[in-house]
């Protein structure tokens, strides 16, 4: 909603106010940001007042006014040259000279948002403000681009060139926001291929904190989210803000503690690969960036993004499609692979009641291995001498959709497309260009390539029925050079011509579903999930690694976009070995599939694996898109708590994961959020048995004397039973107990082994052990 009074804009969400306010120079200044303004309230109470400035601070106009000054005001834009001495959001150049000072001419309603360039824009946003700016010595204009929706605004910038002369952009980011302190922590993401999304918290001091990405991609160094936290992670109150960036290339984020206790927060486009020269009559625009506020901590700002994401970014028609369970045949076979092996990984998929196959790296062109072949997006015969059509058409049969591995932004030397056409590939002239993973990429900004790519994958996705697309980026950029597109705009226009591809291919193939991947989670971004309907999140597929990972990209990512495999052990990335109960516990919360040779399951994994996918299903709608809480924070307890509620409140679910065990620890509390308080629900913790092998040698204290804890016997006998069939224990723990109890987290779960005795009772956990609790209501 947007309202208008006098010289105020006040936008507001449901829960939320941002209110901008032209003053007497026409400066737009920041108002407010904070909880939404009842009917009456007076914002000018609430803002940023005037008063002397400080001894040395540099007055605007004195003649207008001698207590004006730009050293402490909350600014909308920021400048340099007339006072402002924190970091400059635009900083532009025309005949040698870097003032520039924007005053605002006029505004404009609209009921969308609009962007002349294909990037990324967020839909069904009806509530647009467009805020002009004018430089009139300069002949400039800015146009301040704002969408509100109910749980975020959008913003970015046009720059108009209305002038006869070059103007060079040096900086034009698309946010600048100053707000008061309140003893903020930032929480930001870094990380690294396999180890995504860990999270750093800053308490911030006077001084300036870059966030960005200088790759070419958003990155799994530092994805372009960051939180701004009153009371912490897993915190569910206390004033709390969260920023993004709906771009896919390198980006920028500034957060200034100012000496006057205010905070800049500022996001766009990294100068560092944009800085370009925008001609007379022509213009720039940039990507959105995103702004939420909550009062509800950590879990109401990132469920603020969660539906953000889900309403205004993902595809329409996929959004709040259910996901189906897949199995991709990667870490199963790499790429060593016949038709053969592949049907019997189907096979497999289809007994255990997995939904879609996916046919990963290797299938085309020149691919043994990763040194050669990107590029050619034609089937290689020998090894599916039956063709695409055949093995789809088989996992039909055995009641599995089929889905395709892609990787087209890439080139490798050792390609056809190569030998045809070297210039293509992003290099410098007379420089050697630098490999990633032994390939190359493509030159996205020239529309040759464009056009190549958005052909040779229509042709494959048109010849067989595919209903899935995993799209890969698996290097990050250097050499940055073209033919034809200068360097200091190469990045930016890469990204407008991908945009172009992928808009094309998606509307051209609108059912297909999307996945996108860059090594895991390198590119999960805004920019990339307005086309690709979920994201594989790391290819650390290691279920301890995955709590980090997956805690930190749900902290701005709804689970419907969060990919997650069950894998074999020991992992193939960490050499650790973590129960299957765990694997499938943290991969269900988001999109679960499976990832690893299935014929390697024995009997009883395999009757495990079906009851975890049924009960998957059962749940789906709920571990998809449920509104997610993270309610122990990882870095201060001992596990991880999440939770799912269902928009009625009428069900939840709760997963409880132990890291390192321990015998000194309490009992085990469930805690849940958002239950109703005078109702009472039903608790079932889900019955998860476990491997004899658990138990080492302790399994002899219960079998006949002679028999070895490593022997044939219990190996076998492994296979079939577990350590409770074979003790006779284990219990199915239910409880009838209110909403308040739940979210009080007052439930007690039954005690822990704690190395001594075992009963009925006892809950075995051990390291990485966890538990599922699903809460329904009792009358419900
Ligand atoms: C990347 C992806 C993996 C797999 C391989 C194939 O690493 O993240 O899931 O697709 O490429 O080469």
């Amino acid at each position: 909603m947007i309202k208008i009074i006098n010289n105020y804009f006040i936008l507001s969400g449901e829960d939320f106010s941002y209110v901008i306010s032209v003053d007497k120079f026409n400066h737009l200044a920041t108002s407010y940001i904070g909880h939404r303004l009842l009917d009456g309230e007076e914002v000018t109470a609430l803002s940023y007042r005037e008063s002397f400035p400080p001894g040395s601070s540099v007055v605007y106009d004195e003649s207008v006014d001698p207590d004006y000054s730009y050293d402490q005001r909350p600014l909308e834009v920021a400048t340099l040259g007339k006072g402002d001495y924190r970091e400059p959001s635009i900083i532009l150049r025309k005949n040698n000279e870097e003032l520039f000072d924007f005053k605002y001419v006029d505004y404009q309603l609209k009921e969308k948002l609009s962007m002349e360039v294909k990037l990324p824009t967020p839909h069904d946003v009806n509530d647009v403000l467009i805020l002009r700016l004018r430089d009139e010595r300069n002949k400039v204009s800015l146009y301040l681009q704002y969408g509100v929706t109910e749980t975020a605004i959008v913003r970015n910038v046009k720059l108009v060139n209305e002038s006869e002369d070059d103007l060079t952009v040096i900086k034009l980011l698309s946010l600048n926001l100053d707000i008061p302190n309140q003893n903020y922590t930032l929480y930001a993401p870094y990380g690294s291929w396999a180890s995504e999304f860990n999270i750093a918290a800053k308490p911030l001091t006077p001084g300036i904190y870059v966030h960005e990405a200088k790759t070419g991609s958003s990155s799994a160094k530092h994805n372009p989210f960051t939180l701004l936290l009153k009371n912490g992670l897993s915190s569910t109150s206390g004033p709390s803000f969260g920023f993004n960036f709906i771009y896919s290339g390198s980006h920028y984020t500034a957060y200034e503690l100012s000496t006057f206790d205010n905070i800049r927060i500022q996001i766009g486009l990294n100068p560092s690969d944009f800085h370009p020269v925008i001609k007379p009559n022509e213009q720039i625009e940039t990507p959105f960036a995103v702004l939420t506020y909550s009062n509800n901590g950590q879990n109401g700002v990132s469920q603020n993004l969660h539906q953000f994401t889900t309403d205004h970014i993902l595809r329409h028609e996929h959004a709040k499609a259910m996901r189906p369970i897949v199995v991709n045949n990667w870490e199963a076979t790499y790429f060593k692979f016949n038709e053969k092996k592949l049907h019997q990984i189907i096979d497999n998929a289809s007994d255990l009641g997995i939904e879609l196959f996916v046919l990963d790296d290797g299938w085309f062109g020149r691919r043994n291995d990763d040194t050669g072949g990107l590029g050619d997006w034609t089937l290689n015969p020998k090894k599916l001498p039956k063709g695409l059509g055949a093995l789809s058409d088989y996992a039909g049969k055995k009641g599995l959709k089929f889905g395709l591995w892609f990787e087209p932004e890439m080139i490798s030397y050792d390609s056809k497309l190569y030998e045809n056409h070297p210039e293509w590939m992003l290099h410098v002239e007379g420089v050697k260009p630098s490999s990633g993973r032994h390939q190359y990429i493509l030159d996205l900004s020239l529309t040759e390539v464009q056009d190549y790519l958005i052909k040779s994958l229509s042709d494959v996705l048109a010849s067989a029925p595919i209903n899935y697309v995993k799209w890969d980026f698996n290097r990050v950029f250097s050499d940055v050079g073209s033919i034809k597109t200068p360097t200091n705009r190469l990045l930016y226009d890469y990204y407008l011509g991908l945009y172009r591809v992928l808009d094309e291919i998606t509307k051209a193939f609108p059912a297909i579903l999307y996945e996108n991947c860059a090594s895991g989670g390198g590119r999960f971004d805004l920019g990339m999930l307005s086309y690709f309907d979920q994201t594989w999140t790391s290819d650390n597929s290691d279920a301890g690694a995955r709590l980090i990972i997956q805690s930190g990209a749900a902290l701005a990512y709804p689970l419907v976009t969060i990919s997650n495999h069950v894998s074999a052990v020991p992992s193939h990335q960490m050499l650790r070995s973590t129960p299957l109960h765990t694997r499938f516990n943290v991969a269900a919360f988001g999109v679960l599939g499976y990832e690893l040779d299935l014929d390697d399951f024995n009997p009883l994994e395999k009757k495990w694996s079906k009851a975890h996918i049924e009960y998957y299903k059962k749940h789906r709608e709920l571990l998809q898109f449920g509104k997610f809480y993270q309610l122990a924070n990882p870095s201060t307890a001992d596990h991880y708590l999440w939770c799912v509620v269902s928009e009625n409140q009428d069900e939840a679910l709760v997963g409880y994961y132990q890291v390192i065990n321990s015998l000194i620890k309490g009992q085990d509390r469930i805690k849940t959020v958002g239950l109703i308080d005078d109702a009472l629900y039903e608790v079932e913790v889900l019955r998860q048995d476990h491997e004899i092998k658990m138990f080492g040698g302790l399994v002899k204290m219960v079998l006949p004397p002679g028999i070895e804890a490593d022997g044939k016997i219990v190996t076998a006998l492994n296979k079939r039973q577990s350590v409770e069939s074979l003790m006779k224990i284990g219990s199915n723990e239910k409880y009838l107990v209110s909403g308040k109890a739940l979210n009080d987290g007052a439930l007690l779960l039954n005690p822990q082994w704690r190395g001594t005795g075992i009963n009925q009772t006892t809950r075995i956990l051990g390291d990485f052990g966890s538990t599922l609790i699903y809460i329904r209501r009792h009358d419900a």
